[in-house]
This record gives C-alpha cells, sequence and structure tokens, in this order.
C-alpha cells in the first residue's frame, strides 16, 4: 500500500491537530488552574502565554515539519546535515512523546472505563455519597485487572485508526470525531449553565483576582500553555509534515490555538457552574473528574446517566484524539529511523507503550513494588512529564529553529516562497530568539529546583 502522507485540505490538518492539543488537559486542570490562580486574572495572562509563546514553538514546529517533509528522526539533520547532533533533539522529542502517551494511555482507559460505569447504571447507583464514590474511584485505578482492560481496549482503537493511515486514519476520524466533541461540550455547557446558582460557578472562574495570581500561578499558566498546545514533543513537526504546501501555517497555528483555547473555557463554563450549584467544592485532575463530578451528575436525579454518559465520553473522545496524534508521532519517528513500512512500526509502538502503560497503571496499586525513587512507577513519570521532558525539548526545539537553522527556512516557509505577506515575521523572530527562551528556562529551572 502507497501511503499518502499530507493531510487532504486546511480543514482536515487543523481537526487533527486540534484534536491533538484538547485533551485531558483541557478539561480537568485548565478550569481548575484558572480558577484556583484568581479567575480572570489567570486567563489574561494564559491568553497571553499561549497566543505570544505557545504559538511561536507551535508554529515553530511546523516549520521544521513542512520544510524537511519529514518527522523528528530526520527533519533535523535534512535542515542541518553539517550539523548531525542536532538529530538527538528529535530523539528527546520522541522520548518526551512516548512518556506521555504510556501515561495518557493509563489515563485514557479510565475515561473509558466510566463511560461503561456511566451507561450501564453502576455510578448512579452509587448515589451521592461521596465516600462510596471515592471508594469506587480508587478501587477502579487501583484494580489490576479493570483498569489494564480498557487500557489495552483504548491502545488497541488508537491503534487501529494510525493503521488505517494519515488520510483515512487520523484525518478522517478528527473530522468526525471534533465536531462532536464540540457538540457534547455544547450540552453539557448548556445543562450547567441552567442549574439554580450557575453564576457562582462563572464567579469562580472568571472574575479577575490578582492577588491570587502569584509567581506559582505564572508558572502554571506557563506550563498549562505549552501542554495545552502539544508543543514541544515533536507531534507538530510531524503533522506539520502533513500540511499541505499550500496552506498559511500563521492561519493554521492561530485557529488551533483559538479553537484549543476556546474549548478548555468551554469546559470550565460546562463543569464549574454545576460543581457549585450543587454545593461542592472545586477540584483539579482525577479528583474533580472520577470523584466530584459522578457527585454532581447523580444530584441531577434522573438525568443523571445521561449527563454523566455523555460527559464521560466526551473525555474519552478528548484522550482518543490527543493518543492519536502522541502514537502517530513515535510511528513515523520508527518509519523513519528503522526504515520499517507503516503497519510494522505502527504495531510495535502500540504494543511497546501499552506494555508500559499496563506497568505504570499496576504501580498505581496493585504491585505496590513498582516503584522509583521512592514514588510509584506513575507518579514518578506524571512527574517528569509535567516539569521535565516537555519544556527541555521544546527548549532544544526553539534554539535549533532561531540559532541553527538558516532563517531563509522560516521565511519561505512564512510567506509561501514569496506568495503570502508575512508582516508578523520581526515579532515572531524577536519572541523565538529571547522570550520563548528565557520563559522555558525559567519554566525548566522552577520544575527542577523551585
Ligand atoms: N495537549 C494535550 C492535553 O491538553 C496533552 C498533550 C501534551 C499532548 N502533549 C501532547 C497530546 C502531545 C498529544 C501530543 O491534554
Amino acid at each position: 500500500m502507497t501511503e499518502n502522507k499530507t493531510f487532504t485540505s486546511n480543514f482536515g490538518a487543523i481537526m487533527a491537530a486540534v484534536g491533538s492539543a484538547v485533551g485531558l488537559g483541557n478539561i480537568w486542570r485548565f478550569p481548575y488552574v484558572c480558577g484556583k490562580y484568581g479567575g480572570g486574572a489567570f486567563l489574561i495572562v494564559y491568553l497571553i502565554f499561549v497566543f505570544l509563546l505557545g504559538m511561536v514553538i507551535m508554529l515553530s514546529e511546523f516549520i521544521i515539519g513542512r520544510r524537511s517533509q519529514h518527522g523528528p528522526a530526520l527533519a533535523f539533520n535534512h535542515l542541518v546535515p553539517q550539523r548531525p547532533r542536532w538529530r538527538l533533539v528529535g530523539l528527546l522529542g520522541i522520548i518526551t512523546c512516548f512518556c506521555i502517551l504510556s501515561q495518557y494511555f493509563v489515563l485514557s482507559g479510565w475515561t473509558l472505563g466510566y463511560f461503561v460505569q456511566s451507561i450501564t447504571g453502576s455510578l448512579s447507583k452509587l448515589g451521592t455519597d461521596a465516600a462510596a464514590i471515592s471508594s469506587n474511584f480508587s478501587q477502579f485505578s487501583t484494580s489490576a485487572w479493570a483498569s489494564s482492560c480498557y487500557l489495552v481496549i483504548f491502545g488497541i482503537a488508537t491503534m487501529a485508526i494510525i493503521l488505517c493511515g494519515v488520510q483515512k486514519g487520523i484525518e478522517g476520524v478528527s473530522k468526525v470525531l471534533m465536531p462532536i466533541l464540540i457538540l457534547l461540550l455544547l450540552v453539557l455547557c448548556v445543562r450547567s449553565l441552567t442549574l439554580p446558582g450557575a453564576s457562582k460557578g462563572l464567579q469562580y472562574l472568571f472574575s479577575p483576582d490578582f492577588t491570587k495570581l502569584t509567581s506559582e500561578g505564572l508558572l502554571a499558566a506557563l506550563g498549562q500553555a505549552l501542554f495545552s498546545l502539544s508543543v514541544g514533543m515533536g507531534v507538530m513537526i510531524v503533522y506539520g509534515s502533513y500540511i499541505p504546501v499550500s496552506d498559511n501555517l500563521m492561519k493554521t497555528t492561530l485557529w488551533i490555538t483559538i479553537s484549543d483555547t476556546l474549548i478548555a473555557v468551554l469546559a470550565g463554563i460546562a463543569i464549574f457552574p454545576a460543581v457549585f450549584s450543587y454545593g461542592f467544592d472545586p477540584a483539579g485532575g482525577p479528583g474533580l473528574v472520577y470523584c466530584v463530578l459522578p457527585n454532581v451528575f447523580n444530584s441531577m436525579g434522573s438525568s443523571s446517566i445521561i449527563f454523566s454518559s455523555i460527559f464521560f465520553l466526551f473525555l474519552a473522545v478528548a484522550a482518543l484524539t490527543s493518543a492519536i496524534s502522541l502514537l502517530e508521532g513515535i510511528t513515523s519517528w520508527a518509519c523513519e529511523r528503522f526504515n520499517w513500512r507503516r503497519v510494522r512500526a505502527t504495531v510495535t509502538v502500540a504494543l511497546i507503550t501499552l506494555g508500559v502503560g499496563v506497568i505504570l497503571s499496576l504501580s498505581n496499586g496493585a504491585v505496590p513494588t513498582l516503584q522509583l525513587f521512592s514514588k510509584s512507577l506513575f507518579d514518578f513519570i506524571d512527574g517528569v512529564n509535567s516539569i521535565l521532558l516537555p519544556p527541555l525539548s521544546a527548549l532544544a526545539t526553539m534554539i535549533f529553529v532561531m540559532w541553527i537553522i538558516d532563517s531563509r527556512h522560516l521565511r519561505d516557509e512564512l510567506t509561501n516562497h514569496g506568495q503570502l505577506r508575512a508582516a508578523y515575521y520581526p515579532a515572531f523572530r524577536f519572541l523565538g530568539r529571547y522570550i520563548v527562551p528565557l520563559a522555558l528556562i525559567i519554566v525548566l529551572l522552577t520544575g527542577l529546583f523551585g
């Protein structure tokens, strides 16, 4: 089978990349950190970081990919053949992808498990007993079988989509799933906003409180901006190599950034008004999604099954399109690096990441000896994924694009070889050379030593 490795349209490219960017981070992390660090005040800073810094990194990754027509294994050498060591930056991106995907599979398996629990009614049977709901989650997440089975089912679905190729698999699935995701989200927003006392949730999310915007809040905003856009792991390099040559990269990047941000804000609107309306305390991460929200849904009475099913389906779809891009990133790397065919690369990579995923999942409780530096393997990888690898890899990528390669490559890609105007170029260059690396160094140092 000859593989056509380009997205067929600009819309398809945007949907695929938005699918990658919109994930668990948008839903269970953004709304919570936004409320915690000052609502509207946090939002303003977040917007500045996303649109000034995150976008510059995404655009740089797209440039590397589309210019070289390669993924991270070959792109770096292609652009600077005289300095072969830079290919290690591509490798670093892929290692980051690998660590994130193994962990992402575990979290995604949970979303699937909870979707099944919702639709079969076993979640709503727990009623509004907070202790029962929490123990249901700890039993599920520390179980050996249930969580591993869902993880494997989710991984196989991801693999099947990648096996269908770039156009039919990734693009086709994203073009269908992303509109569905937005629809589900809008249904949830309407439900949440029409509950009595919804305005308290909106207040938590949006009313600006600059006193809560501490330096820790600023760092959280920056970290979240990078994580949410899926930058710093080579995935956008791979997707960049699939973007049609006639597309305007800046416009594409802008669309992705706007959509990702909007969906994060809407997720907040879908969640917090409901949480406050039923008198619960806000939380973030798994605690929010698996302990607080089931209680919120169960408080809705007869419609609890419907809304919790819609919510966990929404979560699973968001996780799936992100997992697709992570698996594609590593697969395309294996194809280029070892000259493997796509099928072989996909199956091998999927099996290895799933295997590691199962080990991480078991380390959550079923096999407590799976530890590193006296933390469970899952928590260890979680730490590495959130503070170390992504900013490091993004920093190396930015240095490569802004200081190592010939700036002709950047101009050509941003102007489509002189056909477009790129009035923003000096600003892009300035931010990319100085401000973004500085911000990444700060994130990295505070993450490591702060
Ligand atoms: N952006 C995703 C989210 O918000 C998570 C993520 C980080 C990711 N890096 C990635 C997804 C790379 C795909 C590829 O949850």
